[in-house]
């Protein structure tokens, strides 16, 4: 799909690029030639991928045990970071999530999946933002979102919280930071199966099927599918596109939104009966 030097000489982070959907991007990214630094709490998980990592794309990895959710703990790894070569692009992967009754959440609850989604990408845009403007270095942000950032979602109500002010955090700095060579940009997944999601948000068989194939085209997205949109929106081909978000869902919440989509469960028979009678 892309030429191989896609991303050539471009240093990226990838929070909670340990597993899941950021392992899948960063995979991609060497892939296309980039340099890699993951982030993440477990250092077992980090030091895993990495070394599989390395054996594919020596000397292009680095990993940083960091919660995002401490903000000197985020400006340390930075410091850490640029000490060793600046970065090019910032994906602000790693969330946090619980599907509950959100009357049955507690204020730490509320607190542990916001800490994440919203002020651990605060914090990482924040650490890396100020830095490129004091080189004058352009640079580019990726945020991963969820289409319920503007439609609002019941049962994961704090992540749609916080995925919603991360929507918010793109637009916003796309125009201030813009002009001076940071695009900022988001992707809105549908269901990519990963296991700390579907562990947490489809722990049931039928849930689980139903999330994945209740999309107009009646599949899951495959990473490679949602790491190729990634590294287009890092490249610089993608240099116009500043403060958008791109839906991959295979219209997903288009399916939930529109006032007569539901009429896709009628027979011939009933549709029949919407054609103006002769005579
Ligand atoms: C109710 C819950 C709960 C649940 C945790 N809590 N799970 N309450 N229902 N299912 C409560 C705990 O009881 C505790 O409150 C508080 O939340 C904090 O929990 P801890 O386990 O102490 O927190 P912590 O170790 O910081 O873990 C944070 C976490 C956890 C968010 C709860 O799930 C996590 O680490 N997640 C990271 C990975 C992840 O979530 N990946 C999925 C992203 S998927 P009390 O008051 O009892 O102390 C995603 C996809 C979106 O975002 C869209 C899909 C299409
Ligand atoms: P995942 O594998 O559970 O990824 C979450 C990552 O975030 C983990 O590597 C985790 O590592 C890291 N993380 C969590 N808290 C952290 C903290 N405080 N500091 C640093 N790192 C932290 O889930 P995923 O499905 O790949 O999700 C990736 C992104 O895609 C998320 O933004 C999610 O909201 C989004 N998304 C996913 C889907 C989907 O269908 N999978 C759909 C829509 C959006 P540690 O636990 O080691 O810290």
């Amino acid at each position: 799909m892309f030429l191989p030097d896609l991303l050539q000489g471009k240093r990226i982070l990838v929070t909670g690029g340990g597993t899941g959907l950021g392992k899948s991007m960063g995979r991609r990214f060497l892939e296309l030639g980039a340099e890699l630094v993951i982030c993440g709490r477990r250092q077992a998980v980090l030091e895993e991928t990495a070394g599989e990592f390395r054996a594919a794309f020596p000397n292009k990895v680095a990993w940083k045990v960091c919660d995002i959710r401490d903000a000197e703990a985020v400006d340390h790894m930075a410091h850490e970071i640029w000490a060793e070569r600046p970065l090019d692009a910032l994906v602000n992967n790693a969330a946090g999530n619980i599907a509950a009754r959100t009357e049955t959440l507690s204020a730490r609850a509320i607190d542990a999946v916001l800490g994440i989604v919203l002020h651990g990408a605060a914090y990482c845009t924040l650490a890396c933002g100020k830095r490129w403007l004091a080189d004058q270095r352009k640079a580019a942000v990726l945020s991963i979102v969820t289409s319920y950032a503007w439609t609002g979602s019941a049962y994961v109500v704090p992540s749609a919280m916080g995925k919603a002010g991360v929507l918010a955090l793109t637009r916003s700095l796309a125009v201030e930071w813009g002009g001076r060579g940071i695009r900022l940009n988001a992707i809105a997944p549908g269901p990519f199966p990963t296991p700390g999601a579907w562990e947490r948000l489809a722990p049931l068989p039928a849930v689980a099927r139903e999330f994945e194939t209740r999309n107009p085209l009646h599949r899951h997205g495959e990473h490679r599918e949602l790491a190729d949109l990634a590294a287009f929106l890092l490249s610089d081909g993608a240099g116009f596109i500043n403060g958008d978000c791109v839906t991959i869902d295979g219209g997903e919440w288009l399916k939930g939104a529109g006032q007569f989509n539901f009429l896709e469960r009628l027979t011939d028979a009933e549709w029949a009966a919407f054609r103006p009678k002769k005579g």
